[in-house]
């Protein structure tokens, strides 16, 4: 591929703000990076190559959704409107809505559908510099629906300038067909479904939603010996509606992350920071349960635990499109510094991937994947609500993705002047 100097831009490959460089160039050969820094520090052997102009903006490396269930079959505006009249997302789960609707209409679509929905939840994310990103499955939950979803996710990675990671939540929730035998469930997650599924390629990663609502630890931990058994990395939706453990079993499994966390105690933390496991907050499923708790910010910080933000999107808790907004949320409502959101949607997320070598900072020898901003500083990325910032977003030195101009309100547009 042709070699590119992406010149008059400003750079932060770490994601952190306070390591950013000004007045920046990149030298990008075959889709590597060979060389980064200062523009006037350019060594003589790259000025002779093709130029871009960034026009001044902002260049961060391609953003990272960490935790998405990003394919599924219909909505739940209903049961949002339920809420709204005093329902509480668990009333509802306990009365055969919530995940298990989900579960009707997912089960219902054939796999183009699905594809063509979680297709259109994609298009927004990578139009604001998502690069990579994690779907996982547990919709389906029986062999062939959960099949379907991750074959879904894994065709959405071969069509989309996207690296799709995808993670089979088989333990998502009880299906119908299983009522009050959930223990004979995780004998299907463990002994036919994740096998069958981990045979046909279909699986990065094993998560399990450890709750009241959904498996208990003795059954998380099944889930995870079966994983294991495969050699399969894990991960949890732990401590989302009370405190089960289930953080602190996932550190003993050594998980890539633990996820939502408002109700994480101290132990589970230095449990975390033990093992490695990442904290992603997903600030979207807490706002939009209108949950009160608040993940322990200052006890992840204060033992150092990396914090990832991501989007949660799906039907239930966080239908929600855009990272830029959860970083937003994670400032005003989790109080988050604008480098930890901004980390925690790069190196912090590649990190909670397992994909840190690939994913989530710009370096030489990497790949050229990053987000070009039409910002002045890269607070605006968590400041700003609603109004698209990215300008281009580059994969493997590619332009794949260019915002189209504004300019609506000239004498040529449609709107008059
Ligand atoms: O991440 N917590 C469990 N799973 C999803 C919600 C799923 C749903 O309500 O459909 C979550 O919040
Ligand atoms: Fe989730």
């Amino acid at each position: 591929m042709n070699p590119t100097v992406w010149h008059h831009l400003n750079l932060c490959p770490q994601g952190d703000p306070g390591e950013s460089v000004a007045d920046a160039a990149l030298a990008v050969r075959d889709g590597t990076i060979v060389w980064l820094g200062e523009r006037a520090a350019l060594p003589a052997e790259y000025a002779t190559w093709p130029r871009e102009d960034l026009a001044g903006a902002w260049v961060t490396p391609g953003l990272v959704d960490c935790h998405t269930h990003l394919v599924y079959g219909g909505q739940r505006a209903d049961e949002f409107a339920m809420r709204l009249a005093g329902a509480s997302y668990e009333e509802i789960a306990r009365k055969g809505g919530g995940i298990v609707s989900t579960v009707r209409a997912t089960r219902a679509a054939s796999e183009d559908a699905l594809y063509a929905a979680a297709a259109a939840r994609l298009e927004p994310l990578l139009a604001e510099g998502v690069t990579a990103i994690e779907i996982k499955s547990g919709y389906g939950l029986d062999l062939a629906s959960e099949r379907k979803t991750l074959r879904v996710a894994r065709r959405l990675g071969e069509r989309y300038p996207v690296s799709v990671y995808t993670t089979f939540l088989g333990a998502h929730a009880l299906p119908p067909e299983f009522a009050g035998r959930a223990d004979d469930y995780i004998d299907e997650v463990c002994e036919r479904m994740l096998p069958a599924l981990a045979d046909e390629g279909l699986v990065d990663a094993v998560d399990v939603f450890c709750e009241r609502i959904g498996f208990s630890l003795a059954q998380s931990e099944r889930v995870f010996d079966a994983a294991a058994r495969r050699n399969l990395p894990v991960k949890m939706h732990a401590e989302q509606l009370s405190l089960s453990g289930g953080a602190a079993l996932a550190a003993r499994y050594r998980a890539l992350s633990a996820d939502h966390l408002e109700f994480l105690d101290e132990a589970g933390v230095i449990a975390m920071k033990d093992a490695g496991t990442v904290a992603v907050l997903l600030p979207g499923a807490y706002y939009f349960i209108r949950e009160t708790q608040l993940p322990p910010l200052d006890l992840l910080r204060r033992h150092d635990v990396p914090i990832a933000i991501s989007t949660d999107c799906n039907p239930g808790t966080s239908p929600a499109t855009s990272l830029l907004l959860m970083m937003n949320m994670a400032a005003t409502l989790f109080r988050m510094t604008v480098p930890e959101a901004l980390q925690g949607v790069t190196r912090h997320a590649a990190h909670a991937l397992g994909r840190a070598d690939v994913h989530g900072t710009l370096a030489v020898g990497r790949r050229a994947d990053f987000a070009v901003w039409s910002v002045e500083t890269l607070a605006e990325l968590a400041y700003t609500m609603g109004r698209p910032l990215c300008a281009r977003v580059v994969r493997g030195g590619t332009t794949v993705y260019e915002r189209p101009a504004y300019g609506l309100c000239t004498h040529e547009s449609p709107f008059g002047r």
